[in-house]
């Protein structure tokens, strides 16, 4: 290669960084763009309308952003800036920095949780006819059809046809449900039908062999860390995780404990290459696409399997450009999509419970107060 050539390649890159760096600092959503509503989201995917898709996705800046490859070239042409190899990146030491300054106590006494398996609700009431509603509607549910998607992603044959609407073959968003129902009405049916759908899906996690288990390719992840248009796939794995970790606590299922925590091994492997290969800015940025509860489900495992890894990956969810704001308890936090923050407050409130961390107190109490 030329050198010349080669050096203004790099200064290019960096000058290109530096642009990306100062005209997207800031931003901590994808709204205002109404991309932030799944149903309008919905809409425009299947519209077959590329000029508004064009026109919705502009604020990716796509022609700007580095797609991965590009961007470990671009790492690799700049070794001291990045990844100076005697320094690998120290996980413990970040894990330090995360929790300096934090006073670490028992978060103190809390009220005391009844067991789902205690409680039924008098069938005759509005609640106990809209528990029965959604009881038959999930009996209704087939397990092949359900799991429909996440087979076709592991490559096995798929008898059944998938379901329509949000799980529909097509849409991004696909393969997400969850379950509780069971230990508010014990009804041995729904267990068994519970079971089948946990154990397909465990033959498509074995089968991909890498912990990941969706409905959608793992590609959705490379474009979610290259900062592309993609549909919130976090927001889809919290969904399954979350069922998988509700099918462990409340229908002992321990496959499904199994599951969950190979699962967050492999997210956990895909953050730390992102932080490492190129910073910790990045995973935040990449944080703006909707991530549901990961930090939620992510702290909930930990305080089972008391692995620390899991703990890490938790902080590593608890979105900064906007906890910080209600740390500092701004003025003004409207504008936020609901769906998208709301699960990271009540996820910041599981920080709190778990660590006592008493930041995260004054963040989630900011957002109680007011609502
Ligand atoms: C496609 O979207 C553009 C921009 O929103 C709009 O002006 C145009 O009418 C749409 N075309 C069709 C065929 O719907
Ligand atoms: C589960 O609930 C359905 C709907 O109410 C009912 O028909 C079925 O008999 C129940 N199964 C068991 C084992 O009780």
């Amino acid at each position: 290669m030329v050198p010349g050539k080669a050096k203004a390649r790099v200064f290019a890159l960096f000058f290109l960084f530096l642009l990306i760096s100062c005209s997207e600092g800031k931003e901590c959503t994808n709204s205002p763009t109404q991309l932030s509503s799944h149903t309008f989201r919905y809409g425009l995917l299947s519209s077959g309308n590329d000029t508004w898709k064009s026109e919705m996705f502009a604020h990716y800046h796509e022609d700007d952003h580095l797609i991965p490859t590009d961007d470990s070239a671009w790492a690799s042409l700049l070794p001291r800036k990045v990844l100076r190899e005697e320094e690998e990146f120290n996980w413990a030491m970040e894990y330090r920095k995360m929790k300096k300054n934090v006073q670490s106590s028992s978060a103190g006494s809390f009220l005391k949780e009844v067991s789902l398996h205690n409680v039924r609700l008098d069938p005759s009431s509005l609640y106990g006819r809209a528990q029965q509603t959604n009881l038959e509607y999930l009996l209704m549910l087939d397990v092949d059809n359900l799991v429909w998607s996440f087979r076709k992603n592991a490559g096995f044959a798929t008898p059944g046809t998938p379901y329509g609407g949000w799980e529909a073959a097509d849409v991004e968003l696909r393969g997400h449900f969850v379950a509780m129902m069971y230990a508010s009405t014990h009804n041995e049916t729904l267990k068994e039908k519970m079971s089948a759908v946990v154990s397909a899906l465990s033959k498509c996690q074995d089968k991909i062999g890498s912990g990941y288990l969706s409905a959608f390719p793992s590609e959705f992840f490379d474009r979610f860390e290259a900062v592309q248009p993609v549909w919130a796939p976090y927001y889809t794995i919290h969904k399954i995780m979350a069922g998988l970790f509700d099918q462990y606590i409340f229908a002992d299922n321990a496959q499904a404990l199994k599951m969950v925590t190979w699962m967050a091994d492999y997210f956990y492997g895909r953050v730390q290459n992102v932080i490492t290969k190129y910073t910790i800015e990045r995973h935040f940025r990449s944080l703006n696409e909707e991530t549901g509860g990961m930090n939620d489900i992510l702290y909930k495992l930990y305080s089972v399997t008391g692995n620390s890894k899991h703990l890490l990956l938790a902080h590593l969810f608890d979105k900064p450009c906007f906890l910080g704001l209600l740390a500092i308890q701004a003025d003004d936090i409207s504008g936020f999509h609901a769906n998208t923050h709301i699960p990271i407050v009540i996820g910041a409130q599981m920080r709190y419970e778990l660590t006592g961390d008493t930041l995260y107190k004054v963040i989630y109490s900011f957002v109680d107060c007011p609502i």
